[in-house]
């Protein structure tokens, strides 16, 4: 007996970050699109606890207890009084510690999974508020199609998204940790007047006409500074992908990896050969967004 569940990556459209709160964290304005990318979770009863991953990142996957897929595990057979006694597999195609919460996605499938398999019937809002446990981006992955997240980014508000937006992602040759990311950020911003958080309109208008020209004038990532400090040769991916047509450029998230919106697969695909070409990455994808949250593929 198993459970198979697929979980997307995502893309921030926008991200506004707060001054630092007294606990660390950084108030977010953070928009969120799920993507055409997926890691699945498998959970199959077996002794002990145990995580393995495949995939051509898995090496840069930790299996052990700080895994999210196993804290989502431990967090629900906690709340239940039962033995995590589950064998967790990862299938592992969003890129490690790149931006496009590989890792929270990796609890939210884990969490449906484990779910699913024990039949203990949590209900959506027990499940977001574990996974909001676990992690700032984790209730998105369980959610997908667009939302904004506000707090840390984890009290969502689902977004209206009225067409398919094509996208290029460039993955950089090696990753980036979100909190150092931030204290990067924290750093370049000692001493200014750093403002509230504010979600922009016409980003949220745009996701809900479908607009890409309107999306590409509205992205914004206040993390992309701090990405570029500790990575500079990411200026030159998006300078690559810019100059191939891209409608817009940005880092995803804390990064490395970089976002490149188009108009359709065409221009996609256009954009994705001269990243290719261009040697200031090391693979391309293209994916398509809205994409759904996590979802239960297969159960025997
Ligand atoms: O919530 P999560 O564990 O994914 O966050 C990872 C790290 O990213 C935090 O430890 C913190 O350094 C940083 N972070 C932050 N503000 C947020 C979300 C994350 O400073 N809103």
């Amino acid at each position: 007996m198993s459970v198979t569940v697929r979980v997307p990556a995502k893309v921030n459209v926008q991200l506004a970050v707060g001054a630092a709160r007294p606990d660390g964290f950084h108030d977010l304005a953070n928009v969120f699109l799920a993507v055409g990318l997926h890691d699945e979770v498998t959970v199959t009863p077996a002794d002990e606890l145990r995580v393995t991953c495949a995939g051509p990142d898995a090496g840069q996957v930790p299996l052990d207890r700080t895994n999210l897929a196993a804290r989502a595990a431990l967090a629900l057979a906690g709340r239940r009084g039962i033995e995590p006694a589950v064998h967790l597999h990862i299938a592992k195609d969003i890129p490690v510690a790149g931006g496009m919460a590989g890792g929270s996605a990796d609890g939210a499938g884990a969490l449906l999974a484990c779910d699913t398999l024990w039949g203990t019937n949590a209900s959506r809002e027990e499940l977001l508020e574990i996974c909001a446990e676990l992690g700032s981006d984790v209730p998105f992955s369980l959610v997908g199609g667009a939302a904004l997240g506000t707090g840390r980014g984890e009290k969502l508000r689902v977004l209206d998204v009225g067409g398919t937006f094509h996208w290029v992602f460039a993955m950089a040759g090696r990753g980036l940790s979100t909190p150092a990311v931030f204290r990067e950020f924290d750093r370049l911003t000692e001493g200014l007047d750093v403002p509230e958080p504010v979600a922009s309109q016409e980003l949220i208008d745009a996701l809900a006409k479908g607009d890409a020209d309107a999306l590409a004038a509205a992205v914004s990532n206040d993390l992309q500074p701090a990405a570029l400090s500790l990575f500079p040769e990411l200026a030159d991916t998006l300078a690559a992908g810019r100059t191939a047509g891209a409608l817009a450029a940005l880092v995803s998230g804390s990064g490395p990896t970089t976002a490149f919106l188009t108009r359709d697969p065409q221009a996609a695909a256009k954009v994705a050969a001269a990243l290719t070409a261009s040697g200031t990455c090391r693979t391309v994808r293209t994916a398509s967004g809205p994409a759904a949250g996590a979802t239960v593929v297969a159960g025997s």
